[in-house]
C-alpha cells in the first residue's frame, strides 16, 4: 500500500501521515478511542462496514441503500393467528429500501488510504489519492443529527495541477419498494415523490415519502492548487414523520401534500448551511449533546471503544423527536426486515432509561401509537383475549408482522410483559407523571388486561400461561416457562404499585397482584435451579432464559439457586448462540460477587464486535444479523447494571459499582435520575457521587440501611462499600 507522505486538506492545511499510516490529525482522537482508523476498509466485509445515521436517516457507507425509520413496505402474512398456527403466505413486510444518493466513489484512479469513523461528531471519512499523490480527496458522510431529513456527502478535493475528477454513482437501481408518482427538477435537485407500493394490512395505506437529492454529476474540474468543496445532499420526508412520527398529525393531508416542497427546502437550506458553516456546526452541538452521558473506562481502551461505538450505534437508529423503535440490525439495514421485538425493550432501552430517557420514551410512545394493532392481534385467537397482546415483530402499523414460517408471531408472548416492565422501569427512572397519563398507564391496564384473559389457573389456585415459546426459543409449545411466568408476575407487581402511585393510593384490580402470586414457576428441588419450562429436562439452549430470572426481572432467590443457575445453563447453552447471553451471566456472576467468572464472561460478552474495525455487533460468533443492537445494549448492560451496578425500581436508584478488571477508574457521567443528572467515579478505593447539574428535585443518598441525607452536591464513600448506595427522592429508604 502506498503511504503518502502529505495529505492536504481543502482548509489548505498541510498533514502528515505518521509511520503507523493514520493522519497525524486523526492521531489524537483514535487514541481515545473515539475515533476508529483503518487505512482501508476495502477488504472489511460489507455487513462489517461503518454506518451513519441521526435515528431517522441511516445507512452503511459504501452501500447503495439508506433507510428511513418507520418506512416500511410490504404485506404482513395473511394471518388467523391461532395458537397452533399462522396460517397463509409467508408476508413480505420490511423496511423499505431507499437509494443512497450520497453514494459517491472516485473512479479507479484512486486508492483509499485512510478511513474513520469519528464516534465525537458522527461522521465517516474517507481520504484517497492517486499513483503520483498529485491528487488529494477526502470524502465525509454524515446524517444531520439536528435536521433529521438530511444526510450529507461532502467531498474535499486539492490538485497540484488543473484537472477534471471523474465521480461514480453508487445510489444502485431505483427501489422496488417505492412507485414513483412525480418526478421534477428544481436547479440542482432532483424531487421525487413516491409512496411505497404495498399496504401492510389491506386498507392500512401506502406510506407517501418525498426524496429530493443532488443530481449526480459524473465529472467537477480542480484548479491547480486551490482547494474545493462539494456537497450531494438527499433530504427525505415521509407521511409518518410530521408530529414526530405518530401518524395522528391533524393536519395531516396538508402535511403530505407538502413533503416534496419541504423535503425541498430541507435541501436547500442544508445546502446554505452547509456553505456558510452553520449546518455541520448545528450537528455537532446536537450529536454532542446527545452524547453528554455515557462511561469512560481508563485502563481498558477495549471496553472504552465497545461502550462508545455501542452508544454510537443505538442512538443512530433512534431519536427522541421521531416515535419510532429500535430492530435489532439497526436502522442501517434490513436484517430482521426491520422489525421490532422485545430486544428493543428488554436489550437496549435500559441503558437508554438511564442515560436518554427522552429516547426511551419515544420508542414507548411508538408502542403506544400501535395499540390499536395490539388488541386486534388479542382478539385473533381463538378463543380471542383481551387487552393489548404487542406483536412478536412490528413494523408500521402494529399488528403482527412476523412472517408466517415462524411460530414465534403466534407463541412468543412475553414481548407484552417485557413492553410493560419497560414502561414502570422508564416510569422509576423518570417520574414522568405526564407520559404515564399520557400514554404510559394506558399501556399498563391494557397489558394487565391480556395477561389476566391469558392465564389459566388449575384446581390448586396455581396459575400457568400454557403453549408458548421462551427466549431459549429452540422450545416450542412450552408449558409455563419460567421466563415468561417470572415476567408477567414482575409486571403486575410493578404495575399495581405505578398504578397506586398515580391514583393517590387507591389500590389497583386485585387480580394483579393474585394473578403474580399464584404464577407457577417451574423448580427443580433435587438440582436446586429452576426450570426452563415446566417439561425440560436438560436440553440445549439457544441464549439466556433462566438466568434473567435474577437480572433484569429481579426475582428473589437465595445466592445458591443463583448460581446454581448460572453453572448449569451456562453449560448447555448453544456456543454459537446471540451476543447477550454472556453479558447476563457476567451480570449476574456481579451479583454473587465471583470476579473471576464475572470478568470472563465479560470478556465474552463483547467478543463478537471485535471482528470489524468499526466495532459492528454481530448476532453470534460467526455471523448473522448486523449491526445487532441487542448485543450492543446486552454489552451497555453489563457495564451499567453489572459494573456500575445501577438498578432502577420502586424506591430509588441504587448504584453498587466495582471496577470493570484491568481499569483503574470508571466514570458514568450524567446519569439521568428523575430529571437531575449524577455523575459517579470509581477508583480502586473511593467512589464519588456527585451531580452535573443544578437538580430541581430534593434528592436525598446513604448506603442501603444507613440513615441517609440531603443530597447537596458531592459524596464520597469508602471501599469496599458496606453496602449499596441509594438516592430516592424520599428521606426514608426501604
Ligand atoms: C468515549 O467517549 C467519550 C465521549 O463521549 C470520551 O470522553 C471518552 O474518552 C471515550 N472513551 C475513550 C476511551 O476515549
Ligand atoms: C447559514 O445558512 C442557514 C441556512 O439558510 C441560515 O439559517 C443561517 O442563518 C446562515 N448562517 C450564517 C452565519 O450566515
Ligand atoms: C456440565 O456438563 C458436563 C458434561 O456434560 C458435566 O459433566 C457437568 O457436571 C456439567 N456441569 C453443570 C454445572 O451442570
Ligand atoms: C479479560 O480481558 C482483559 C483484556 O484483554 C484481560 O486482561 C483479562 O485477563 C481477561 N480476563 C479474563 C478473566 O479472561
Amino acid at each position: 500500500m502506498r503511504s503518502p507522505t502529505t495529505f492536504l486538506l481543502h482548509a489548505g492545511l498541510c498533514v502528515f501521515v505518521g509511520g503507523s499510516g493514520i493522519p497525524a490529525d486523526w492521531e489524537e482522537a483514535s487514541a481515545h478511542s473515539n475515533f476508529l482508523f483503518t487505512e482501508t476498509d476495502a477488504k472489511v466485509e460489507p455487513s462489517l462496514k461503518a454506518s451513519v445515521g441521526n435515528g431517522y436517516l441511516s445507512f452503511v457507507v459504501g452501500s447503495d441503500t439508506m433507510y428511513a425509520a418507520g418506512l416500511f413496505n410490504g404485506a404482513a402474512p395473511t394471518t388467523t393467528t391461532t395458537t397452533t398456527a399462522i396460517l397463509g403466505d409467508d408476508g413480505t413486510s420490511m423496511r423499505a429500501r431507499l437509494p443512497s444518493y450520497t453514494s459517491i466513489s472516485l473512479d479507479a484512479e484512486f486508492d483509499v488510504f485512510a478511513t474513520g469513523l469519528d464516534l465525537n461528531h458522527g461522521t465517516y471519512s474517507r481520504r484517497s489519492t492517486n499513483q503520483d499523490s498529485s491528487t488529494s480527496i477526502e470524502q465525509k458522510w454524515f446524517c444531520s443529527q439536528s435536521q433529521r431529513h438530511v444526510c450529507v456527502m461532502e467531498l474535499s478535493a486539492v490538485s497540484i495541477e488543473d484537472r477534471t475528477l471523474s465521480l461514480v454513482d453508487g445510489s444502485g437501481e431505483w427501489s422496488d419498494d417505492l412507485q414513483i408518482l412525480e418526478r421534477e427538477t428544481d436547479g440542482e435537485f432532483t424531487i421525487l415523490a413516491a409512496e411505497t407500493a404495498a399496504e401492510e394490512f389491506e386498507g392500512s395505506g401506502t406510506i407517501p415519502v418525498s426524496i429530493v437529492f443532488s443530481t449526480f454529476i459524473s465529472s467537477v474540474s480542480l484548479k491547480a492548487g486551490l482547494p474545493s468543496t462539494f456537497h450531494t445532499i438527499t433530504a427525505i420526508r415521509t407521511a409518518g414523520d410530521c408530529n414526530g412520527g405518530d401518524n395522528t398529525c391533524e393536519n395531516s393531508q396538508e402535511y403530505v401534500d407538502g413533503l416534496s416542497q419541504l423535503a425541498l427546502s430541507d435541501a436547500k437550506d442544508a445546502l446554505e448551511g452547509l456553505r456558510n458553516g452553520s449546518f455541520f456546526a448545528d450537528h455537532t452541538l446536537a450529536f454532542a449533546d446527545l452524547f453528554e452521558s455515557g462511561v469512560e473506562v481508563t485502563g481498558r481502551t477495549d471496553v472504552s471503544r465497545a461502550v462508545n461505538s455501542s452508544l454510537y450505534y443505538i442512538l443512530s437508529a433512534i431519536r427522541a423527536d421521531t416515535f419510532y423503535s429500535l430492530s435489532p440490525g439497526g436502522l442501517a439495514s434490513n436484517s430482521y426486515n426491520g422489525h421490532t421485538f422485545w430486544d428493543c425493550e428488554t436489550w437496549m432501552l435500559p441503558p437508554l432509561t438511564l442515560l436518554r430517557p427522552e429516547v426511551a420514551k419515544s420508542a414507548l410512545i411508538y408502542r403506544f401509537n400501535r395499540l390499536t394493532g395490539a388488541k386486534l392481534k388479542a382478539k385473533s385467537y381463538d378463543p380471542p383475549y383481551a387487552g393489548a397482546m404487542f406483536p412478536w415483530e412490528s413494523a408500521s402499523t402494529g399488528e403482527e408482522v412476523t412472517p408466517a414460517w415462524a411460530a414465534t408471531g403466534a407463541r412468543e408472548q412475553h414481548i407484552s410483559a417485557d413492553i410493560g416492565l419497560a414502561v414502570t422501569q422508564y416510569f422509576y427512572a423518570t417520574l414522568d407523571m405526564q407520559f404515564m397519563e399520557d400514554h404510559g398507564m394506558t399501556m399498563l391496564e391494557e397489558i394487565a388486561t391480556f395477561w389476566l384473559s391469558r392465564v389459566e389457573f388449575d384446581d390448586e389456585g396455581g396459575a400457568h400461561i400454557v403453549d408458548v415459546i421462551p427466549p431459549d426459543e429452540y422450545v416450542d409449545h412450552a408449558t409455563d416457562s419460567v421466563y415468561t411466568n417470572a415476567a408477567v408476575a414482575q409486571f403486575f407487581y410493578a404495575a399495581s404499585d405505578v398504578f397506586q402511585r398515580l391514583t393517590n393510593g387507591e389500590d389497583a384490580p386485585s387480580a394483579w397482584k393474585s394473578t403474580a402470586d399464584a404464577l407457577v414457576l417451574p423448580f427443580d428441588e433435587q438440582q436446586n435451579i429452576y426450570l426452563e419450562h415446566a417439561d425440560y429436562k436438560g436440553e440445549q439452549i439457544k441464549q439466556a432464559d433462566v438466568v434473567l430470572l435474577d437480572y433484569p426481572l429481579g426475582v428473589e432467590m437465595d445466592d445458591e439457586v443463583k448460581k446454581n443457575n448460572l453453572e448449569y445453563y451456562a453449560n448447555v447453552t448453544d456456543p454459537g448462540g446471540p451476543a447477550m447471553t454472556w453479558g447476563v451471566h457476567s451480570l449476574g456472576y456481579l451479583g454473587l460477587q465471583m470476579w473471576e467468572e464475572a470478568s470472563e464472561n465479560f470478556n465474552r460478552s463483547f467478543a463478537n464486535t471485535q471482528n470489524s474495525p468499526y466495532l459492528v455487533w454481530q448476532e453470534t460468533p460467526t455471523g448473522g444479523a448486523t449491526n445487532f443492537l441487542t448485543g450492543a445494549g446486552g454489552f451497555l448492560q453489563t457495564v451499567l447494571n453489572g459494573y456500575l451496578g445501577v438498578r432502577i425500581s420502586q424506591n430509588g436508584l441504587r448504584i453498587f459499582p466495582t471496577l470493570i478488571e484491568g481499569s483503574s477508574k470508571v466514570v458514568l457521567r450524567s446519569l439521568n435520575f428523575v430529571g437531575c443528572k449524577i455523575d459517579v467515579v470509581v477508583l480502586e478505593d473511593e467512589v464519588t457521587v456527585r451531580f452535573a447539574d443544578d437538580c430541581e428535585i430534593d434528592l436525598f443518598i446513604g448506603i442501603e440501611g444507613d440513615e441517609c441525607s440531603p443530597f447537596v452536591s458531592k459524596v464520597s464513600f469508602a471501599t469496599p462499600l458496606a453496602g449499596q448506595i441509594f438516592i430516592s427522592t424520599t428521606q426514608k429508604i426501604k
